[in-house]
């Protein structure tokens, strides 16, 4: 067997093959600034970025392509979002199944003794109760941040119903899509979302250096930029201009990185988010009834496909994790990843913590023949 790919999560090393087609052809016939100069292939460079951001917009249902912000992945969007919108005695509530991505710039705000920040703890598979975030709000509630689906155990979290309770209470609301965008719809109007953020290099399959995120208007006039630069537009200004999307998008954007996204995009438009979805679930339906039958194995989360992406944490017994991880990739070429998965309050509450977990997430482009042979690899190994 070839290499078998099972670290989606972190990922897609495979892609369409439209994406490194439109990386070269860019790199061969354009390479220029966008935005910036006024000949043929700058223009042309300007042009892959306004169609890629039309290309998200209609994605996420998001009205206005100005309301579409490019990044270089989705921590940076994050931290964007969050110390974009916090001020001194702002209280933010998230949950305990959030990535570093989101828990790091809150502590560090946190430390700073600048908010409050309630982490609402998710039960034993990793599941969240809104009622549990509507409890925790407070007169000084400013920011809900809430992970689609746990990159640790696959558990989906209810965005559309703590998007409601936002709304009701008025507070901002941000969505963390890393390990969604591009298996689920995800409609950013009917969310009531006003910060959904996004990684370009996983299941929206772009190349590393893409993301960004989608902003409603009114985030968008409070946001504080944390970049500042060239813009390419008001440059006679010594301030950020302050209009979409050149307040939040500063200095040479990755236009290479942008048309493969924009290539990826196509792709899943083309192939349609619910076939993407209905391949991978037939796959982890083959997956998890073979974990089951392993005796050693123990599955970390739901290990139910009704409340999970296709990302599955196992312990096995007293198995090191690593070594097994090791093996699986020495002796049979399956990749797949063990430890803590940037994400420590959830691998407390899954009670992982700190040996973590050994992680197969699968992908639109991985086979049932790779499914039953890393099943029958694990069978051999344990
Ligand atoms: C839920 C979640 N949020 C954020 C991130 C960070 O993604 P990136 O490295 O693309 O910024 C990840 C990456 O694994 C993730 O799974």
């Amino acid at each position: 067997m070839d290499k078998v790919y099972l670290d989606n999560a972190a990922t897609t090393k495979i892609k369409a093959d439209l994406v490194r087609e439109s990386i070269l052809n860019y790199y061969d016939n354009i390479n220029c600034s966008p935005g910036r100069g006024g000949y043929q292939d700058s223009l042309a460079a300007g042009r892959i970025i306004l169609d890629a951001r039309q290309k998200i917009a209609d994605l996420f249902n998001v009205q206005d392509i100005k309301q579409i912000i490019f990044t270089h992945n989705i921590t940076y969007a994050l931290n964007m979002g969050i110390k974009g919108i916090l001020k001194a005695g702002d209280h933010v509530i998230t949950t305990t199944m959030e990535h570093n991505s989101v828990l790091r710039p809150l502590k560090s705000l946190e430390k700073k003794n600048l908010i409050k920040v309630d982490y609402i703890k998710c039960d034993k598979k990793g599941r969240l109760k809104p009622e549990q975030i509507e409890a925790a709000i407070n007169d000084k509630t400013k920011l809900i941040v809430l992970t689609h689906a746990s990159n640790v155990s696959g558990t989906l979290m209810p965005i559309k119903a703590v998007g409601k309770i936002a709304a009701k209470y008025d507070i901002y609301y941000l969505v963390d899509t890393a390990q969604t965008a591009g298996i689920y719809e995800l409609d950013f109007e009917n969310l009531k979302a006003d910060f959904l953020a996004f990684t370009g290099h996983k299941a929206l399959m772009g190349p590393t250096g893409t993301g960004g995120f989608a902003i409603s208007k009114k985030m968008a006039t409070e946001l504080e930029p944390l970049i500042e630069g060239g813009t390419g537009s008001k440059s006679d200004l010594a301030e950020q201009p302050n209009f979409l999307p050149d307040k939040f998008e500063s200095g040479t954007m990755n236009t290479m990185g942008i048309n493969g996204l924009k290539a990826g995009v196509e792709f899943i438009q083309e192939t349609g988010i619910k076939n993407i979805r209905t391949h991978e679930q037939k796959l982890a339906k083959i997956f998890l009834a073979g974990l089951k039958k392993i005796p050693e194995i123990k599955i970390i989360g739901p290990a139910n496909l009704k409340e999970q992406v296709p990302t599955f944490s196992i312990t096995a017994g007293k198995r090191d994790l690593g070594q097994l991880s090791y093996e699986l990739d020495n002796k049979y070429n399956i990749m797949t990843r063990s430890g803590l998965h940037c994400a420590p309050l959830a691998h407390q509450t899954l009670s992982t913590f700190p040996a973590g977990s050994l992680r197969f997430s699968l992908g639109y482009f991985n086979t049932e023949k790779e499914i039953e042979y890393t099943l029958n690899a694990l069978k051999e190994l344990l």
